[in-house]
């Protein structure tokens, strides 16, 4: 790599729960050495203008480097291009099919694949509700091939106090997985915390 700065590549697809697409960005802005790589799909942008009014650019401000999803000879194309890895935040059950099934038809799944096939880590943020068996199925998939499937779930157990909060933890925990320190960030330090009184 050109300087001592690590490489994270960010998809945000069209799924429900754009902001944690952007709280994960904003966070990441916040962290020392890290260069972000991001990717929005079409649909992202759609959500993003519905869930918070919301405009792309609002998040490629974020972002080191941007790339267009129809980009397929982007750099983060080729696993020659060292990254630490990738997280799709939030993943459609769509993108999550192109990713478990090896289509590389657009760059986010193309980085993807490169991604499994480097064997760096990929995370994805898979958000649907109720689950179809070809979601699960998928979601099987992608783990036998590497993935950590990673859904948007509340660490209720931390007692977040607003949707805001919750949205913030469950992006730090996927920061987390790449060792990406979050200040400040709720953790559970064991019954002990709560002076004896269980
Ligand atoms: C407001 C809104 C919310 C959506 N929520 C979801 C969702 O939670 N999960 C999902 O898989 N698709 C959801 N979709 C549908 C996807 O956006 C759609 O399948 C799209 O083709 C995904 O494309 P992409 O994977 O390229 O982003 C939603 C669409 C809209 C407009």
């Amino acid at each position: 790599m050109s300087d001592s700065r690590q490489r994270l590549i960010v998809a945000v697809s069209g799924a429900s729960g754009s902001l944690l697409g952007l709280r994960l960005l904003q966070l990441l802005n916040q962290a020392e050495g890290w260069e972000t790589h991001l990717v929005l799909s079409s649909a992202a942008v759609l959500t993003a203008k519905l869930e918070l009014n919301e405009s792309r650019e609002t998040f490629e401000a974020l972002a080191t480097q941007v790339h267009s999803n129809k980009d397929i000879g982007a750099s983060i194309a080729s696993g020659s291009f060292r990254t630490a890895g990738m997280v799709v935040i939030p993943c459609s059950m769509n993108t999550l099919s192109g990713i478990a099934n090896g289509a590389s038809s657009n760059l986010i799944t193309r980085a993807a694949d490169v991604t499994l096939k480097e064997r760096r880590r990929l995370v994805l943020v898979t958000r649907e509700a109720p689950l179809n068996l070809i979601h699960l199925r998928n979601m099987t998939l992608a783990t036998e091939a590497g993935a950590i499937i990673m859904p948007p779930v509340p660490s209720f157990y931390l007692g977040p106090c607003s949707l805001d909060d919750a949205v913030t933890q469950m992006a730090g925990r996927v920061l987390d997985q790449f060792n990406i320190d979050v200040p400040g960030m709720k953790r559970w330090e064991g019954t002990a915390q709560e002076g004896g009184k269980l």
